[in-house]
């Protein structure tokens, strides 16, 4: 694993550095180590499967979408590297390292999405030469990450049409620039309204145990010049009791078929808080996110992660005894009754879920 490290200086702004990249010349995935921040910006290239891997269960590239980005672009740079003209052992390597990376976390349905389509690529173009089916797996690297962008952008267009200016707004977690490759999800509405001059006031939950909404959501809005609040994930009922909060945006990692809805751990209390309070709750869902496959949440896998995040990460000294006991789920499903409404590229779904992102998807299947 290479470093380009460099201390954060106030020349280029966090904003503009690319979460997920590809460096072509090294044959390298290049991600920007997001463990590190805020205090450490460091872009690494990743070569190999164990690192990519590596890479994205401890979380150095998160977030549904960016870690479907990292995937696509990972296991082209896996491909590329094979020396062999023969499809049946290029193809058998490429389903074996699918496999292996799709097993780093198994919650966000974006990384096995990504790699499916990556596959399917391979299995649509058999009959091309191995170095011609490579080119494709990069472009196709490619548009997942143009189409990432341009998803989010719409997601926040329609976002932004359910605030209106001068509005507070709560978010959970980090679904932002960081979790995508620009604008993020719950707060592409945020950015686009800042854009607009909208002067939202945004209140971002620290998110515990491994602290995006402190370390990266509080960090890019800041950097945005978006007037942003941190505060810890125990007072978003005492900032919607205080009539702050007007809406609150969160991303997600897997949405039922039902709309039931997993994202970070803590997501369902604070859409338990907001329907005691009457604040709008919205789930910011690209199409990739939604997986019709899961009838649902009870069918989504929940990822459960070592202790020490919750007992000693972080912090200077341990914060827990020794041998205590530790249960350390990352996400935990919203149930669709306490969310408003899903906000997709293609539109705002609201229940009945089962056949308003039926509608949704009908809307992407029809030629633009
Ligand atoms: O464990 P993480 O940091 O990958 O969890 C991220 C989230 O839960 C995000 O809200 C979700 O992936 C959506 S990102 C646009």
């Amino acid at each position: 694993m290479e470093k380009n490290g460099m201390k954060n200086n106030m020349e280029k702004n966090i904003l503009e550095y690319e979460t997920v990249d590809l460096d072509e010349e090294q044959n390298a995935l290049i991600i920007l180590d997001q463990t590190l921040l805020p205090s450490k910006t460091e872009l690494i290239r990743l070569k190999t499967a164990k690192e990519i891997w590596d890479a994205i269960y401890l979380l150095k590239v998160r977030g549904a979408p960016a870690i479907g980005v990292a995937a696509a672009f990972g296991i082209y740079v896996l491909a590329n590297r094979l020396d062999t003209e023969d499809y049946g052992v290029f193809y058998g390597k490429f389903t074996e390292w699918k496999d292996y990376l799709d097993s780093a976390r198994p919650t966000a349905v974006n990384l096995s999405w990504a790699l499916n389509r990556m596959d399917g690529v391979c299995r649509a173009n058999s009959g091309l030469p191995v170095p011609q089916l490579k080119r494709r797996l990069k472009e196709e690297a490619y548009a997942i990450k143009e189409e990432d962008i341009r998803v989010c952008r719409k997601i926040g267009e329609y976002g932004l049409e359910l605030v209106k200016p001068g509005d507070g707004i709560l978010t959970h977690c980090n679904a932002g620039q960081l979790a995508a490759c620009r604008y993020g999800t719950a707060t592409a509405p945020i950015y686009l309204g800042q854009e607009r001059g909208y002067g939202f006031r945004v209140f971002a939950d620290e998110t515990r145990p491994l602290l995006q909404g402190a370390r990266l959501t509080a960090y890019e809005l800041q950097a945005a010049g978006v007037d942003v609040t941190l505060i810890c994930d125990n007072m978003s009922a005492a900032v919607m009791k205080n009539g702050w909060i007007n809406a609150v945006f969160v991303g997600c990692d897997r949405v039922a078929a039902n709309g039931d809805t997993a994202n970070k751990i803590g997501t369902s209390v604070v859409a338990a808080v907001a329907k005691q309070y009457h604040v709008p709750f919205y789930v910011c869902a690209p199409t990739s996110t939604i997986d019709f496959a899961t009838e649902t949440g009870e069918g989504i896998r929940i990822e459960q992660r070592p202790a020490d995040e919750v007992t000693q990460m972080w912090y200077k000294e341990r914060m827990a005894p020794e041998g205590i006991k530790v249960y350390n789920p990352a996400f935990d499903v919203t149930d669709h009754d306490l969310i408003t409404a899903i906000v997709t590229e293609y539109g705002v779904a609201r229940a009945p879920f089962k056949e308003s992102l039926r509608r949704i998807f009908d809307k992407k299947a029809m030629p633009q």
